[in-house]
């Protein structure tokens, strides 16, 4: 199920999935020195929220169970291409992250979403950290990587010559307040947070409480 709000975010990555991967291709290069820490040692069962078309599945460990979830069927369909690929077993559901409709309670080990948040709107974003809650198992982990706007003025005025087009070409803006709204959780509880490059690329590591 997707929530009415995110239809034209669906119909967007819709479209965007036919060209993502050429698109995104000069921030890949840098995205993929992270994406094997960032997964390599993650085990048990994994929900990854916003899979896109897949590009954290090569990374995850063989004994791994993943769960890929995404509101864009087309980019499920560029991901499942993926999945075939990749060392360990993943499963993907159509499904919105801000209801989880299709997803078991307190079933998963890791939530992992890369570059999700930052495309969702900022209203359904305490539902979507919610559900995180209730998929998780007590004391299951999660591992967000985000984007936001730097305090540094020369960043930041580069940031601001392409906030149109991220905002067109994948919904995402660089003003998401997620770590409030991890904050305001009763359920969840961030461990670390740490910058990977500039005061831009948001690394957040966290638990469900017991
Ligand atoms: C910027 S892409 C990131 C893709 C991938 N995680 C990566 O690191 O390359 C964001 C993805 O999140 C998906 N998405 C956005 N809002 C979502 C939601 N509420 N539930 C599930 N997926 C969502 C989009 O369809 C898109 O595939």
């Amino acid at each position: 199920m997707v929530r009415e709000e995110n239809l034209s975010l669906r119909a967007k990555y819709n479209i965007t999935a036919m060209f993502y991967d050429l698109l995104d291709y000069p921030w890949e290069r840098i995205y993929r020195t992270w994406r094997p820490w960032l997964l390599g040692d993650l085990r048990g069962r994994v929900l990854e929220a916003g899979v896109g078309t897949g590009r954290n599945f090569q990374y995850y460990h063989e004994s791994v169970e993943v769960t890929g979830i995404d509101l864009s069927d087309v980019m499920l369909k560029k991901a499942a291409k993926k999945a075939r690929q990749a060392k360990c077993r993943i499963e993907l559901l159509h499904d919105d992250a801000s209801v989880m409709h299709l997803v078991d309670s307190n079933h998963y080990d890791w939530i992992i979403s890369t570059f999700l948040c930052c495309v969702m709107p900022d209203e359904l974003q305490s539902m979507a950290v919610e559900q995180f809650g209730r998929v998780l198992k007590p004391g299951g982990k999660f591992r967000l990587l985000e984007m936001m706007y730097s305090r540094n003025p020369k960043i930041r005025r580069r940031q601001e010559f392409f906030t149109a087009f991220v905002e067109t070409v994948y919904g995402a803006r660089f003003d998401r307040n997620t770590v409030q709204y991890l904050e305001q959780s009763d359920q969840l509880e961030i461990t670390s947070k740490r910058f990977l490059k500039d005061d831009v690329y948001l690394f957040i590591e966290g638990i469900k409480k017991a």
